[in-house]
Order: structure tokens, then sequence, then C-alpha cells
């Protein structure tokens, strides 16, 4: 089975499905790893240094398109507007691998699906301990968490940690995060590692315990949510009048903070809207709040994604793709994700031949499209 690694094409991707130092191991599973000349460049890996772990180098997109049985890409299908230039090139059985936002924009899944081809979409990989080698989402949330708090401490107009000198008294920054999931987490641990004072919220009040052990101060929030999380650990969808009343609540601690590091969100669907005009409004001039929430709508309500602002004097930043600005860890923790994924699916006899109906969880969690039908529900009811 040939096995192709395509250059992304996402605006300002850096990131590669593969580092060359894996090429190796899909060779133990028997797959011949093509990859298109320029492919890992933006990672920092020549096409020399994939010919030398093992892999042949095709000039084209188009060829590799054309001989790869199986297509590994960060991201693809609905996470990538540019994905439709490769549609004509997709053949019926083909097997894609990546991120592939199945849940928020599915129609992209449904034009591979069209196409004949099977997909297993990354975004689906299921939270559990089995799974966690190959959980993506995570490991791109770690990297998103730490670079949003590098770009808040470069846009403050003062400094990260308290400092006591001749000259005077520099009170640490005030970081507040909302949302303490894995990027959340990273993102508090990371601004107390640079000495600012951090506070962490999360409606899912089993987070107290994890913000308190990175050293963030816990924001209580009373707002009597019955069932803040689901089995599978994420949170629910807050009824409107509860979104309404956390904002106002919230918004007593936010203004009070100068920066805010913003990554609340319910799988698959648009990000809650928790930072509300009047209360950027009401926060310092010169304060910074970084949106990680901005491809999924946004956590503010003055977010533009992929973009800064800067109004009343607050900077907001829509952040859209942070692990693409960290390429080589980014790209190494990818790999490793997506090739555990593919060693474990030959493993349960998934590959070289997908087939549905299957036992195994993680395999049917993420397996969205078989030969040209859509097989995975959620999925379905996204699509209507
Ligand atoms: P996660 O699911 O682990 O964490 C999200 C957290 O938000 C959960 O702990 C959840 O309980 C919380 N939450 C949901 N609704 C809330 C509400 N109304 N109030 C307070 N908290 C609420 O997700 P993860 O992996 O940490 O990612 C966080 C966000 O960052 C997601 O939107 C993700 O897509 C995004 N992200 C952005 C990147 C970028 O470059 N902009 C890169 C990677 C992730």
């Amino acid at each position: 089975m040939k096995l192709g690694v395509l250059q992304e094409t996402y605006p300002n991707e850096r990131r590669v499905a593969l580092i060359p130092a894996l090429v190796a191991n899909y060779a133990k599973l028997g797959f011949e790893v093509l990859v298109q000349s320029g492919a890992g460049a933006g990672a920092f890996h020549s096409d020399e240094s994939y010919q030398t772990a093992g892999a042949r180098i095709l000039p084209t997109r188009e060829a590799v398109l054309e001989q790869a049985d199986v297509i590994l890409a960060v991201r693809t299908a609905g996470a990538n507007p540019r994905f439709e230039a490769d549609l004509p090139f997709v053949r019926a059985g083909q097997i894609w691998i990546g991120f592939m936002e199945p849940l928020f924009r599915p129609q992209g899944v449904g034009l591979l699906a069209e196409r004949g081809a099977t997909a297993f979409a990354m975004e689906l990989i299921p939270r559990i301990t089995r799974a966690q080698s190959m959980d993506a989402l995570s490991s791109m949330a770690t990297v998103a968490g730490y670079k949003a708090v590098l770009l808040a401490a470069n846009l403050l107009p003062s400094m990260f940690p308290l400092l006591m000198s001749a000259a005077g008294t520099v009170s640490p920054a005030r970081v507040f995060v909302i949302g303490a999931g894995v990027a959340g987490l990273q993102a508090m641990a990371t601004a107390k590692r640079l000495g600012a004072a951090v506070s962490g919220y999360d409606v899912r009040p089993a987070t107290r315990e994890q913000v308190e052990s990175v050293g963030a101060k816990f924001v209580e929030i009373p707002l009597e949510v019955a069932q803040a999380e689901t089995a599978g650990g994420y949170a629910r969808a807050l009824e409107e009048e509860t979104l309404r009343r956390q904002q106002d609540l919230l918004g007593e601690h936010l203004v009070q903070h100068e920066v805010i590091i913003s990554t609340a969100a319910v799988p698959g669907k648009h990000a809650p809207m928790l930072i509300p005009r009047r209360v950027v409004e009401a926060m310092p001039a010169g304060s910074v709040i970084i949106d990680l929430a901005a491809e999924w709508g946004g956590n503010c309500e003055l977010t533009q994604p992929d973009e800064i602002v800067q109004p009343h004097g607050v900077t907001i930043v829509g952040a859209v793709n942070l692990p693409a600005t960290v390429p080589v860890d980014a790209s190494m923790l990818y790999s490793r994700n997506l090739y555990n994924l593919v060693a474990h699916l030959h493993k349960v006899g998934m590959l070289p031949e997908p087939k549905p109906d299957l036992e195994d969880e993680i395999a049917r969690e993420t397996l969205v499209t078989h030969k040209g039908t859509i097989v995975h529900s959620r999925v379905m009811g996204s699509l209507g």
C-alpha cells in the first residue's frame, strides 16, 4: 500500500503530517511512503531528509494524490477551504486521514464521500485512556495554549512578572483564563511560569483541582447548571438564559484583569459567547484578549477570526491555527498522533481494508465516511 503526504494548502499552515523520523515506522507496517516535494519545508524537514529515511519524493501534488492509497493530512476537507482543488484527484476507496471539521463544517467530508473515499477524522478520536497517544486535538491544544500566552505577553504594554527594583515595583500581570480544558490549563501553567497572577474558570466544577494544580486560582461562578458535563467529559452547551447570567457574573471578574485567554468550547458547536462588548469596554485600555475559539465564532463578541482588532484600546486577537506557528514541535506531536492511529487501525484490521460495523471504539468513532457513504451518526446529524 502506498501512503501519501501532501504539502498543506491551508493559509500559513507550516505543519506536516509526517516527519522523516516516522517513515521507517510506516515501512514496518508495510507502507511505501510518498511525499510531495516541499511538504516538510515549513517544519524544516527537507526532501533529502525524507529520502534518507526511505520515502520517495514525488514532484507534484497530483502525483501523490494519483498514486497514494492512504493520504495523511493536517487540515483537509472541512478544515481547509482550499480542499476543493484536491477533489478531482480523490479516488473511490482512497483513505483520507486528518483534521476535517466533520461536525462543525461537515460539507467537506460530504464532498469526500461523494468521491467514494473513506475518511477518518482526527477530531473524533475519543478522549479515552486507550486513545491518548492518538489525541491530536489535545496535543495541538497544548501548543495553542502555550503560544497564546506568549502572544499576550508580547502584545501587553506591561510585564508579566512581579519585579522589585530600586526604581519601583512592577506588579504582576493579572491573567484570566476561561475554559480549563487542555488549551486552558496549558495557558494557565505557561502564564504562571512567566510570573503572572493567574485565575481560571470553567463551567465544569470538576476542573477546580486541575486549575489549582497548575498554580492558578479557581474562580467560582454560581450558575447552578444541573449537568455541566457529558459522559465523555466535555461541557454541555448552556441554555440562552444561563449563558447571559454567566456573561454578567464572569464579566465582574474579567474587567479586573489585563489579559484574558479564552478557550471555552463545546465540541461541534459554536463557541459560547462569554465576553460581550460591554465587558471589553470596561476593561483597562492596553488589555489583551487572545480568543482561541475564534475559528468557531469566538468567545468574545468583538473577535474577528485571524485578525487583530483594537476596540476601546483593548487588543483582541482572533487566534486561528496557532499550532502552525510552532511547526517543528506541532508536526512532531501530530505525526506521532497520526502514526499511533494508523498503527492501531492496522492492528485491529481496519487497514488496509476499512469496514463499517466495528467492534473497536477508536475505529468506530473516527470513521466518518466509508467508500462514499457517511457512516458516523453525529456527522449525519450535523449534515441534517
Ligand atoms: P477542551 O474541550 O479540552 O476545553 C474546552 C473547555 O471549555 C472545557 O473544559 C469546557 O468545560 C469549557 N467550557 C465550555 N463551555 C464553557 C462555558 N460556557 N463557560 C466556561 N467554560 C466552558 O478544548 P481544548 O482542546 O482545550 O481547546 C479549547 C479551544 O481552543 C477550542 O475551541 C479549540 O478548538 C481551540 N483551539 C484553538 C487553536 C487555535 O490555534 N486557535 C488550536 C487548538 C485548539
